[in-house]
């Protein structure tokens, strides 16, 4: 069966290979993994918590409508990038065999009363999902259904599983004006290859290229963006990983990369009626 759709589940399994596959929580519509011919691609917390109670800690968590915290504005009063990843999607079903395409639907009857409150605006989210032989899409349409206009962030919070952190690439972020949450500095950066050597978390502004993570010099994912011009690099390296409750094993750092896919830098505004798209495909090699 391509799609088995489960209580708390929708699973994806390609006809050709039912080793290749994508699992999607309804809550936060969070992939929780991602297969390939039995191998999987995302890292998947230990501690992840898959009961609702709080965001999932792995595999592609979707941030809306904010990135972090904002220190003002109407967002302010959202927890920690949004409610999107807090929240119980709808399954909206099938939309194509090939590829094997599935949505998923948010909107302020899916939201808690205590969402309605903080962030009163209507809106729809539908996330669609498509797994091809070798690639996973992913892609989102927002659009504002209030009266109102309202400004968004948006995020796919990948967590990619890779094999050794220590020997990770990020090419494609060359030249490319970096806010560093670590060291609280702005600058461009320099390097053709960006490593992760220590804890690590930047915004990389307007990413014109394709991004590509690749563990000494063998490439893993391709990542291809549209209308998503920002890429967050983060790993918590060995004190932050401490940390989190729920980020098991404590050195699982090792072997995940969040390179992470979102218009984030600035705010997109939506005037009533109005659609917004993005979309982004992983290719892998892993
Ligand atoms: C990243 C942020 O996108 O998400 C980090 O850049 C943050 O600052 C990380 O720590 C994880 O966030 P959370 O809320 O899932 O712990």
């Amino acid at each position: 069966m391509p799609i088995e759709q489960r209580d708390k589940e929708v699973i994806l399994t390609l006809p050709s290979d039912e080793s290749t596959s994508v699992k999607v929580l309804l809550h936060g519509a969070n992939i929780l993994s991602w297969t390939i011919a039995g191998k999987e691609q995302l890292w998947l917390s230990e501690g992840a918590v898959l009961d609702g109670s709080k965001a999932v800690r792995g595999g592609v968590p979707l941030v809306f409508p904010v990135f972090g915290k904002a220190s003002s504005g109407p967002t302010s009063t959202l927890p920690q990038h949004g409610f999107a990843r807090l929240s119980t999607w709808e399954f909206l079903g099938q939309v194509s065999a090939s590829p094997l395409t599935v949505q998923f639907g948010l909107g302020p009857e899916n939201i808690s009363d205590a969402f309605r409150k903080a962030w009163g605006f209507d809106f729809t989210l539908i996330y669609t999902i498509a797994l091809g032989a070798d690639t996973l899409e992913t892609a989102m349409r927002v659009e504002n259904t209030s009266k109102v206009n309202w400004d968004f962030q948006i995020l796919f919070h990948t967590y990619f599983r890779i094999p050794d952190v220590d020997k990770v690439e990020v090419n494609g972020l060359t030249g490319v004006s970096v806010k560093d949450k670590v060291s609280k500095s702005d600058y461009s950066e320099s390097n053709t290859t960006v490593t992760v050597t220590s804890e690590t978390d930047r915004v990389y502004e307007d990413v014109n290229n394709d991004v590509l993570i690749a563990s000494a010099g063998k490439p893993l994912f391709h990542i291809y963006r549209k209308n998503v011009a920002d890429v967050v690099v983060w790993n918590p390296w060995v004190n932050g990983s401490k940390n989190m409750g729920d980020f098991r094993p404590e050195d699982g750092y090792k072997s995940m990369l969040c390179v992470e896919a979102g218009s984030v830098s600035k705010w997109t505004t939506l005037s009533p009626g109005q659609t917004w798209e993005c979309s982004e495909k992983i290719k892998s090699s892993l």
